[in-house]
């Protein structure tokens, strides 16, 4: 059932076909061992296929035909046990090759030749920057060459790869080398062996003029294992970071899941063009350069700091997806969703843990639930897809964590750490389902998981209301919780979800977390201790909690404990006292971002009135406690100092009033510029630290403080902030400080400043594709009214290319988050991100079909920019489209 297609199902069912999960079957036939021999060529690659085939025990019939998949490939030959095969016994049509009548076991030969510099989609083998690389994953393999290309057929590889010994003098594929020579025409080879058994999605191969850094690392076991990390020459300088978030990811990985690392070498390749972030590759990840290369000169703390967690991502891959992966597509969430839990575990565990968790909880309520809401909703595992690409998303990924962290809670470490165990064990080599992972927690817990399943089939955000009730003759405390999860595209009626809520009650007058008796009705009484988790099932339930001493403020959803919207009637009174008490770092911040967007919904309805904005001093004088009272935690207050993002702040409005929203936010932040303008500078120069730059969790926390501080008084235009701005900008200390300096000069009305100092910038910068990413974005992030032509005009700049998709990103996709500015009313920036998604999809379908995202929203708007989003959703729709953007194109307009 597509229910989520009615308006259109006719045109849109027979022009494109959907993928079901109910339909899986086990593949007639799987493949033992793969041995392929590349000839590389930029624009006719030879590719040689040897598949070692036999028909798959479950169905094991006679006269089943052989299916491979193969998309842009130019058959040369075919053959079965050395028999080449007439064109009467196969079929081959734009989606692949079907064999009618094969052995039940035989070798299968194919070749084929690919032309790696006409693919522009970045998918199966392509070149970068002259460098050969590949990307398969989910389905770039069929790219490549003939092939059962689905995760639940493993092999074993052995990959010759030959190439120009001059151009191509490194020669890379998965696992092990074991043979290379010279050939003719000063040509040379290197053969790789994989002994694990894999799916073709985790193939790679790499071929280029690049040099390494390289490293060592002794396992738990004892063996030593080789690490290598290969970028092109000018890039050795900027792999140091990497290399240590390695070892570090290695070790934490050993000591926290028990998890080891199997092949003798681990390799990381650097590439300029690339969809995602890093791919994991079995033993040969291939990185964005943007998500591996760091120098404090040329990269901020920020990127420091995802680098590291990208880096853990990947390595974390080669257990959480590698050695066991995903019978299918739909089961996407099953790796990503667990790798993604334990590199946030990771990046908190060696950062400060209450500041990993505000910024992947912000991000997450921001972005996650901005999906959850809109057109493009799904469940964490979907049961249909159109274009499986379209599905790397923050539901499948961010979500996905969420529901493995909500095990973890439920389950506590040492149960959640054995069912871990128990999961490896029993389906190492084995590509299997979310059900078998969630077992394994079952069965080493006793716990009841079915509801809990829920979660992977429900799309939508629960909302949950909380109302509290202290009786003072009793001691009682009732707590009365109810859940609903609205309705999402296809998925109407939910049912109630089990929800982890951790809590604390705080004692108003003690300030301290009073012990949680939770008391049932038969007066069962078990001690929660004074931060508990309640399992929420019903739809209502209340929670009744006995010897309560004194009238307390329910701290909930401690540590964002669940994926869901919690709503209690706090007064102001109520969130200023969290603020002081909470023990909770998280919900301590939590209480001010919920004083904040009390403030703010005030002023956005003054703006919407006319009336003139007043400050609520409430928040002045938190802010000015935060400020004075010397905190131990610098990193959590730059977080409580900085304000919800314009993106956040419309999420909690049910019509999003761009406008009002802006100056309601520049108006808060204004206000307590002026109002603590000696507070600021104090902690600026407080935290002006002359150590030699370090990505270290204490210098990172000082940096992000003092460039909070001066955002605050550059957004006034303090004359001596305007002068400190500028001198950071010329130390030029570390990319942080500079990056932060330019950007505050850049986006405020000090032209006379701004312009020069970009021009330099751009000017030092223009060797380097990384910074110059940052100067376009920083240059269309800007809340002036004249972005767009900046846009326009910064498009055509030579260092700018829509093949490259950092590019893309950085200044369109930024562009897109400038929420004034792209929405601005005359309807100019959404044309112009329709513009840039036609062209992309000829060019990039899967880079097209996620920057379209901005538009798919259009239902969260006035009936004005509403109109004039859909019209520019019909403009592409009217184009010839590739899967991925039809898909969210249709979804959009259902
Ligand atoms: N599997 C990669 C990761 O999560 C992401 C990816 C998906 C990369 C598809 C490329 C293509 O790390
Ligand atoms: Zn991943």
């Amino acid at each position: 059932m597509v229910g989520d297609f009615t308006h259109n199902k006719e045109r849109f069912m027979s022009e494109m076909q959907a993928t079901y999960l109910k339909d899986y079957l086990p593949p007639a036939y799987r493949v033992t061992h793969t041995e392929l021999t590349f000839d590389l060529d930029p624009s006719a690659t030879r590719v040689k296929a040897r598949l070692h085939v036999e028909r798959h025990p479950e169905r094991d019939e006679a006269d089943l035909p052989l299916e491979l998949f193969g998309e842009a490939l130019t058959l040369v030959s075919v053959a079965i046990d050395g028999q080449p095969l007439e064109p009467h016994e196969f079929q081959e049509d734009e989606k692949g090759l079907t064999i009618t009548r094969v052995p039940a076991r035989f070798q299968l030969d194919t070749e084929v030749e690919i032309d790696p510099d006409a693919n522009t989609a970045l998918e199966g083998l392509y070149r970068s920057n002259g460098m050969f690389c590949t990307q398969c994953e989910p389905e770039g393999f069929r790219r490549i060459t003939f092939y059962p290309d689905r995760p639940d057929v493993m092999a074993t590889f052995s990959t010759t790869v030959i190439g120009d010994a001059k151009t191509l003098p490194v020669l890379l594929s998965n696992g092990n080398p074991v043979e290379k020579g010279e050939l003719p025409n000063g040509r040379h080879f290197v053969t790789w062996e994989d002994p694990h058994p894999k799916p073709a999605y985790l193939f790679a191969l790499v071929a280029g003029s690049l040099e390494k850094v390289e490293d060592h690392f002794t396992t738990m076991s004892g063996r030593e294992v080789l690490l290598q990390i290969w970028v092109e020459p000018e890039n050795l300088d900027k792999t140091e970071h990497a290399m240590a978030s390695l070892k570090r990811s290695m070790k934490w990985d050993e000591e926290t899941y028990g998890r080891e690392y199997d092949l003798d070498r681990f390799m990381i390749v650097a590439v300029n063009d690339f969809n995602m972030g890093a791919m994991e590759n079995k033993g040969l990840n291939i990185f964005n350069s943007a998500a591996v290369l760091t120098h404090p000169q040329t990269a901020t703390d920020a990127t420091f700091q995802r680098v590291e967690g990208i880096v853990a991502h990947e390595y974390f891959h080669n257990w959480s997806g590698n050695r066991v992966t995903c019978r299918d597509w739909f089961q996407l969430s099953l790796k990503e969703g667990f790798t993604v839990f334990r590199d946030q575990t990771f990046s908190a565990d060696v950062n400060s843990a209450p500041v990993k968790r505000i910024e992947d909880v912000s991000f997450f309520r921001t972005a996650q639930f901005a999906e959850d809401a809109g057109p493009t909703a799904h469940p964490v595992r979907p049961d249909h897809y159109i274009e499986i690409s379209n599905f790397y998303t923050l539901t499948i990924y961010e979500k996905g964590a969420e529901v493995v962290r909500m095990l973890r809670h439920l389950l506590g470490w040492d149960d959640f750490r054995r069912g871990s165990d128990l999961y490896f064990e029993r389906f190492d080599g084995q590509a299997v389902r979310i059900e078998d992972f969630v077992a394994c927690m079952a069965e080493v817990s006793g716990l009841d998981l079915n509801q809990f399943m829920r979660w992977y089939a429900q799309a939508g955000t629960p909302e949950i209301d909380a109302h509290g009730e202290y009786d003072y003759a009793t001691g009682h405390y009732h707590l009365r919780l109810s859940q609903r999860t609205p309705a999402t595209p296809g998925q109407f009626d939910k049912l109630p979800l089990h929800i982890p809520v951790r809590m604390g009650l705080v004692g108003t007058k003690s300030g301290h977390d009073l012990t949680l008796k939770l008391t049932d009705e038969s007066g069962e009484t078990q001690t929660l201790g004074k931060d508990g988790v309640i399992h929420l099932r019903e739809a209502e339930q209340t929670f009744v909690f006995t010897d309560v001493e004194e009238a307390p403020v329910p701290s909930l959803l401690r540590g964002f404990s669940a994926p869901v919207k919690l709503r209690y009637p706090y007064s102001r009174e109520d969130l200023a006292f969290l603020l002081t008490h909470d023990s909770d770092g998280f919900n301590r911040w939590d209480a001010g971002q919920r004083l904040t967007l009390l403030a703010l919904d005030d002023l956005i309805a003054a703006h919407r009135n006319g009336v003139e904005k007043v400050m609520d001093v409430r928040l002045v004088d938190a802010y000015r406690a935060l400020l004075t009272e010397a905190s131990d935690d610098k990193a959590v207050l730059a977080e409580m100092l900085t304000l919800p993002s314009e993106a956040y702040i419309a999420e909690q409005q049910p019509v999003v009033d761009v406008d009002a929203i802006h100056a309601a936010r520049e108006f808060v932040r204004q206000s307590l510029a002026w109002q603590l303008r000696d507070e600021f500078l104090a902690v600026y120069h407080d935290n002006r630290s002359d150590e030699a730059y370090a990505p270290t969790p204490e210098q990172i926390a000082e940096r992000r403080l003092k460039n909070v501080a001066l955002a605050y008084l550059m957004s006034v235009e303090d004359e001596e902030a305007v002068t400190l701005t500028q001198q950071q900008l010329d130390q030029g200390a570390n990319m942080t400080d500079v990056r932060a300096a330019l950007t505050l000069l850049a986006h405020s009305d000090r032209s006379d400043l701004a312009e020069p100092a970009l021009k330099a910038f751009g000017e030092k910068w223009a060797h380097d594709p990384l910074v110059m990413d940052q100067w376009f974005t920083i240059q269309v992030t800007r809340p002036q009214a004249d972005v767009l032509e900046r846009v326009r005009f910064l498009m055509n700049h030579p260092l700018f290319s829509l093949k490259n998709p950092n590019k893309v990103r950085a200044l369109i996709g930024a562009f897109a988050q400038n929420r004034v500015n792209f929405h601005r009313l005359d309807g100019e920036g959404y044309k112009l991100l329709a513009d840039v998604v036609i062209e992309l999809n000829r060019l990039n379908p899967e880079i097209a079909a996620r920057i379209i995202t901005p538009l798919t929203r259009w239902q969260r708007f006035d009936e004005t920019r509403q109109a004039l989003m859909k019209a520019e959703l019909e403009r592409i729709r009217a184009e010839k489209l590739s899967p991925n953007v039809y898909e969210m194109v249709e979804r959009a307009l259902a």
